[in-house]
């Protein structure tokens, strides 16, 4: 397993070009299977989940080419509509298919997902909506089972905010009959660029951006082409690097007009900040403030950045809260943040920041994608060598990230197993 060995100290400094969002680019490339005509894509990430979706699809008959972040997807013929085992244990993502494939194709049987690093994760809001759209669905052999003569529409009321269940109810709702409101949907920036891949396609949706989506079903969807949105965790993931390590940095190929609650919360840290329309300035000379942070669904601030601004936090002077409100065990990286001497506490959903002036470099482990992010930018500033162990966490969503630090002036390289 290739790790990331880390020579922390020093400041970052230059620019870096952000990739696709992944979050974006997983429920587009899944949005394919809606169409008998080509899907043409710009910006796709090159990342280790982008590359399972891929497969996926494939293994379904999808048609795919892809050249660097150039991607064409067509699914004229399919021989299958199963989403196996193997593939939905490495990526919870890959129930994104349940949607598309019940929409068109009136049957899919896809894997359920089961439990993961950071909670439980159920699917029973994807489960409840396609139900009443007249989708039957059974579990058999740790398989969902969907059937449905043609999807109808319904008025849908999520009992919490879902991303990838607004995602799925979204792109089932496109092609049923009738119209089908989904109330309390996810408002995140990557279900607005699904939304306008769908447009492209010539799906009907009003709504677009708000928690209520109104969707007037279509017999069938044409061919269309899109450029994925850039990564807003990438880039605040950077900016929360520099934040901690100080320097200044500029990312480009951003979109910080999806990043209002990070950039306020690096502002509160003391950043000083400058945005135009796709870059965003980062400078940053003084040992971070300390910044209590509550997670919750967009606009509020991304439990896909708790991790990072925690290791930010770490270093505070003072003492901050960080309220996780979205699932229920993602503090896992505290305890490796610890053992780099950062001084944290955990009660239920809530984490203790005691901030300390410096880091010492150790063996870490990376547990999921996001606490990994948290361990490099730690490693970043400790004293000494930091090995970030288990990196193939990182790589299911980060696109080259030890090289986008080293042009930062990172000092980071990858050990490969
Ligand atoms: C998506 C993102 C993930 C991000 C998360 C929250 C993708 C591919 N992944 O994950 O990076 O961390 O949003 O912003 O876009 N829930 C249920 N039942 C359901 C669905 C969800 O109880 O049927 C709960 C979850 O356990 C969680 C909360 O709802 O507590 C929000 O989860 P959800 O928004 O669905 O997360 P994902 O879509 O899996």
């Amino acid at each position: 397993m290739d790790r990331f060995l880390i020579r922390g100290g020093g400041e970052l400094e230059g620019r870096v070009d952000v990739s696709g969002a992944k979050n974006a680019a997983l429920p587009i490339l899944a949005a394919s299977l809606l169409s008998a005509e080509a899907l043409e894509l710009r910006n796709v990430p090159q990342l280790q989940d982008v590359r399972t979706m891929q497969r996926l699809l494939a293994g379904m008959g999808v048609q795919i080419q892809r050249e660097g972040d150039w991607m064409r997807l067509q699914a004229s013929d399919l021989f299958s509509v199963e989403a196996p085992y193997d593939l939905v244990k490495t990526m919870r993502a890959s129930i994104l298919v349940l949607g598309p494939l019940l929409g068109r194709f009136g049957e899919a049987r896809v894997s359920l997902p089961g439990g993961c690093a950071i909670g439980q994760r159920p699917v029973d809001q994807h489960i409840k909506g396609l139900e009443a759209m007249g989708a039957e669905i059974r579990i058999e052999h740790g398989y969902l089972l969907a059937r449905a003569d043609r999807l109808r529409g319904a008025r849908i009321v999520t009992d919490m905010v879902t991303v990838t269940g607004t995602e799925n109810l979204l792109m089932a709702a496109v092609l049923a009959e009738g119209e089908t409101l989904i109330e309390n949907a996810a408002r995140e920036p990557e279900v607005v660029d699904l939304a306008r891949v769908l447009v492209a396609m010539g799906a009907h949706i009003q709504g677009i951006g708000s928690d209520q989506l109104r969707v007037e079903g279509v017999h069938a969807l044409r061919g269309a082409s899109h450029r994925i949105m850039p990564d807003r965790i990438e880039a605040g993931t950077l900016l929360c690097a520099a934040a901690a390590c100080g320097g200044r940095i500029r990312i480009t190929s951003a979109l910080p007009a999806s990043m209002d609650a990070t950039l306020e919360k690096l502002r509160e840290a003391g950043a000083s900040l400058q945005t135009g329309e796709d870059w965003v300035e980062l400078a940053m000379h003084e040992r971070p403030l300390p910044v209590n942070l509550r997670t919750a669904p967009y606009p509020g601030f991304a439990t896909d950045m708790q991790a990072q601004f925690m290791a930010l936090n770490a270093l505070a002077d003072g003492t901050s809260i960080i309220h996780e409100t979205i699932f229920e065990n993602r503090f896992m990286h505290v305890q490796e943040l610890n053992r780099l001497g950062a001084n944290i506490q955990i009660e239920g959903n809530t984490a203790v920041v005691k901030g300390v002036r410096g880091l010492s470099g150790a063996r870490v482990m990376a547990t999921d994608l996001r606490a990994s992010a948290a361990l490099v930018i730690a490693g970043l500033v400790a004293e000494g060598e930091t090995s970030v162990e288990r990196i193939y966490h990182l790589d299911r969503g980060y696109e080259g990230m030890e090289g986008k630090l080293q042009q930062l002036g990172a000092r980071v390289e990858r050990v490969r197993a």
